[in-house]
Order: structure tokens, then C-alpha cells, then sequence
């Protein structure tokens, strides 16, 4: 199971100035954190709330269409190709990348179990998606086109641009390398896909993108790449009887949400810091990143008064970032809440060999890297405590599907539970739909002309 370790934010630990009275800010919140989880609970199912994401675990038709069809082409392609954008890709780079051997692409099919490689395309930059096609055979891949709104610019130029190789090398029979993930009734690649006969997934209903990973949207990609999807959904199943719980002692989303919401507002530590120490997480703190930013984002309260909320996410790596952001974190403004993210075990064990004796690094020889990247955890959390930073321990005992799914679902509940406590709405985005409009203005779409005039008349001045 996962656990949290706290003890690096408490004023004993980092002094009363940065740190928090744990004891008594627990109890000072205990009613409110206790409201706002059972009325999470109690509105999960009520249409419209955005809450569907917290029933994904028991979701078995999803899980069971995803491995029918994962049997069903089996063996049939040599690569998987997923297009979208956000929420429609982070969640499966990260989770892909964390459960697959390292450097899946470059191993043999053999050293894959049969299994295909997997690529995500995720942008629109052509030097990058020329760069793709150039090397991938399209007639053996098998593209997964996700979008839950079904128009997303990004996802529709990719879509467009395979489709059109892949009519050109195939003829008809190309709509067999072509799988939707979408809305189940709206949007423009609803309408296609059934023009087209393409096989289709949903995204269901009250699920954003950001916290779709758990649908078919991450579901059907792993499947496609030997993931066991079952292992997924039933971590994320027993870490939900945990976090049902209106205690706030026994439940550490709710823990995790109260110390960053108290942090920022009574202590100005405005950055939220994720900096899993292992390279198979290294792609988290980028879904992290859209959870926690989009959601937690916002200007107004839900009774629409105006708010400055949400912590700014950054994502960073362990032992690399050491190297790279430590200074700013131990010597810069004490803004920022550290989370760790630290593993019980790694599935190898590396030997450093004994071949020197020079003082300056003969004590290596002997030791593992695991020694190695663990103590460089410890002292890297002695230095920050050293500074007054406070600093918080996300503990997973391996890196495998069953805790995978735990820490995501932690962290979406996490996210939940503090834009409540910002009273805030956490599941909108309307400043990304702005951005959306002006772009569909820019690219000529009929409907938006205003936001294309809107748009010049801004840009003229800067
Ligand atoms: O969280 C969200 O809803 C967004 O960030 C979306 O994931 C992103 O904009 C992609 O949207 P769509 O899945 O509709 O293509």
C-alpha cells in the first residue's frame, strides 16, 4: 500500500516560521476535511458533477472490452501509435513508461513478449511527426486516435495526416489500423468514426481529461502492450476503501491536500514540487503537472468571487535534478512544498565494482546503485531540512501496476479534495477553451471569426 510520511513539514522538524502544527492544524480541519470527503462520495454518481473518475476501479465492462479487443489483434501489429493531447496522452506516456521494460522501443520482439512497441505523438511540431513517420512502418501499426471532446486542433491534424498515408498504403483496408477513443455521442470524431465503421472506446461522462487515465483512454493502450489492466484497477480499488475514510488520520489525500492548501495560504509556498527518485516515474510529475495546474488554476470561488488559486507544479527528477534545481530549492525563495516519490524496491539490483582505491571514489566500490540513489534521497531531504524547506515522502513499495494506479488515484483524490478547499471548481478549464477558440479562429474554422478578429486586434498592440 502506499504511505505518506509527513514528518518533514511539521514546525518541529523544519521550525515554526515554514512549518505546520500537524497535531492541531489536523485538528482545526478535522470536521471541514471529514465534510468534504463523504460529500465527494455522495455526489461521485449525480450527472454533471465531474466525479465519474473516483468509479474506475469498478469499472469491469471498460476493463473487459479492452482486453477482448487486446486478444483480438494480438500479434497482428509491430507498433502502437497513440495521437492526442493532455489528458488524452500524459497519463498513458507516464504509466507506459513506468511498467514496461526500459527502452521498450528498442527491444527485440522476443525481449517484448510479442508485444508492439509504443509511440505517442502529443504535439504538432512537423520536424517531430516527419521525424516519426520516417521510421515507423504505418501498415503495421495500429493507431489509437484519443480525443474526448472529438475537435481537439492537435489531435484532428495528426488524425488527418495518418489517416491519409494510411488510406494511401492500404486502400480500404485501412480502417482496420485505426481505433477512436472519444465521447460516446458528441463531437466531430463520434460522427467520423461512425462514417468511417472505426472500432471505438468511450470516455465516459463526468471523466476530464486529466483524469481519464483510468478509462480506455490509458486502459486500452496498456492492454495493447501486455500491461496487466486488472492489477491497475484493483490497486486503485483497495486504496479507495482507504480513502473513503472522513478521517482525516487515516486518510492521506486528505492529509496531503490540507498541508499543501495550508502551506500556500498561511505560509505563501505557492510551488508544489513532485520529484519522484526513480527513471521509470520520470513521465509522472508531467501528468502530475496538468492535474494539478488545470485543476487547481482559477480566478473565481464557486460562489464566483474573485481568488488567486493554485500552486504552481514542477515536476523533477531524482538524483538528476540534484544537479539542476536543488540550489534554487535549498537557497531561493522558500516557496515550495518537495514531494518525494521514493520506491521500496527496485526490480534489479546494480553492483558498483571494487576497481579503485583513490579516497575520493573507492567507497563506492561494493555498494550498489540502489545504495546509491536511496542515500542520495536521504541526504537530499537532510539538506532541505537543513534549510527550513519543507518537504514531504510519498512511499510505494515497486514499481508495478497494483501502486502505479495507487499513487495516480492518490493524487487525482489529492487534487479533489484541496480545490475544495480553495472552494474552487476543480473540473472545469475555461481559459484552455479560450485558448482553443482563438486557435480555431487563427486556422480558419467557420463560427469563430470573432475570436480571430478578437485575437488581431490584441496581438496588433504587443
Ligand atoms: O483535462 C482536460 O480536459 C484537457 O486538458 C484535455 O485533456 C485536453 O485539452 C485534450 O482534450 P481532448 O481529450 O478533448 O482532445
Amino acid at each position: 500500500m502506499l504511505e505518506l510520511d509527513i514528518r518533514g513539514v511539521s514546525q518541529d522538524i523544519i521550525g515554526s516560521e515554514n512549518g505546520l502544527n500537524i497535531q492541531a492544524e489536523f485538528e482545526n480541519y478535522k470536521t471541514q476535511i471529514a465534510d468534504i470527503v463523504s460529500d465527494l462520495y455522495k455526489r461521485k454518481d449525480t450527472p454533471g458533477e465531474g466525479l465519474q473518475w473516483m468509479n474506475l476501479g469498478y469499472s469491469q465492462e471498460t476493463s473487459w472490452y479492452v482486453k477482448e479487443y487486446a486478444a483480438l489483434v494480438e500479434n497482428r501489429f509491430d507498433n502502437i501509435l497513440v495521437l492526442g493531447i493532455g489528458g488524452s496522452t500524459l497519463g498513458g506516456i507516464a504509466i507506459t513508461h513506468a511498467l514496461l521494460k526500459p527502452y521498450w522501443n528498442l527491444l527485440s520482439k522476443e525481449q517484448r513478449g510479442g508485444y508492439p512497441r509504443i509511440f505517442f505523438l502529443d504535439n504538432v511540431d512537423p520536424d517531430d511527426i516527419n521525424g516519426l513517420l520516417d521510421i515507423i512502418d504505418l501498415k503495421k501499426t495500429l493507431v489509437n486516435v484519443i480525443t474526448k471532446s472529438g475537435d481537439t486542433t492537435e489531435t484532428m491534424a495528426q488524425y488527418m495526416i495518418i489517416k491519409d498515408r494510411l488510406e494511401k498504403e492500404l486502400d480500404d483496408d485501412y480502417r482496420k489500423n485505426i481505433i477512436v477513443t472519444t465521447d460516446k455521442k458528441t463531437g466531430i470524431l463520434r460522427q467520423i468514426s461512425e462514417q468511417e465503421g472505426y472500432k471505438t472506446f468511450v470516455v465516459p461522462d463526468d471523466v476530464g481529461g486529466r483524469f481519464s487515465v483510468f478509462t480506455a483512454v490509458g486502459l486500452l493502450p496498456f492492454a495493447l502492450v501486455g500491461i496487466n489492466i486488472d492489477e491497475i484497477t484493483a490497486g486503485i480499488r483497495d486504496l479507495d476503501a482507504q480513502l473513503k475514510n472522513t478521517n482525516i488520520y487515516e486518510n492521506i489525500a486528505a492529509q496531503n491536500a490540507l498541508i499543501h492548501y495550508l502551506l500556500d495560504t498561511k505560509y505563501g509556498k505557492d510551488i508544489t514540487v513532485l520529484m519522484p527518485y526513480s527513471e521509470k516515474l520520470k513521465f509522472i510529475p508531467d501528468w502530475f503537472t496538468q492535474l494539478w495546474a488545470e485543476s487547481l488554476g482559477k480566478n473565481k470561488t464557486i460562489e464566483e468571487k474573485p481568488i488567486k488559486a493554485g500552486p504552481t507544479p514542477i515536476g523533477a527528477i531524482g538524483a538528476r535534478d540534484q544537479h539542476t534545481l536543488m540550489q534554487l530549492f535549498n537557497e531561493g525563495p522558500n516557496n515550495k512544498v518537495i514531494n518525494f516519490v521514493r520506491i521500496g524496491e527496485f526490480d534489479t539490483t546494480l553492483d558498483i565494482p571494487q576497481i579503485f582505491q583513490y579516497t575520493g571514489i573507492g567507497y563506492l566500490g561494493g555498494k550498489t546503485v540502489n545504495n546509491l540513489i536511496n542515500a542520495e534521497a536521504d541526504s537530499t531531504q537532510a539538506t532541505l531540512i537543513d534549510y527550513s524547506r519543507p518537504t514531504i515522502t510519498i512511499k510505494i513499495p515497486k514499481v508495478d501496476g497494483y501502486h502505479i494506479a495507487q499513487l495516480l488515484y492518490m493524487l487525482e483524490m489529492q487534487t479533489a479534495i484541496t480545490g475544495a478547499l480553495y472552494n474552487i471548481n476543480t473540473f472545469d478549464q475555461p481559459s484552455v477553451e479560450q485558448t482553443r477558440n482563438y486557435t480555431y479562429g487563427l486556422m480558419g474554422r467557420i463560427g469563430y471569426e470573432g475570436s480571430a478578429k478578437a485575437l488581431h486586434d490584441k496581438l496588433e498592440y504587443v
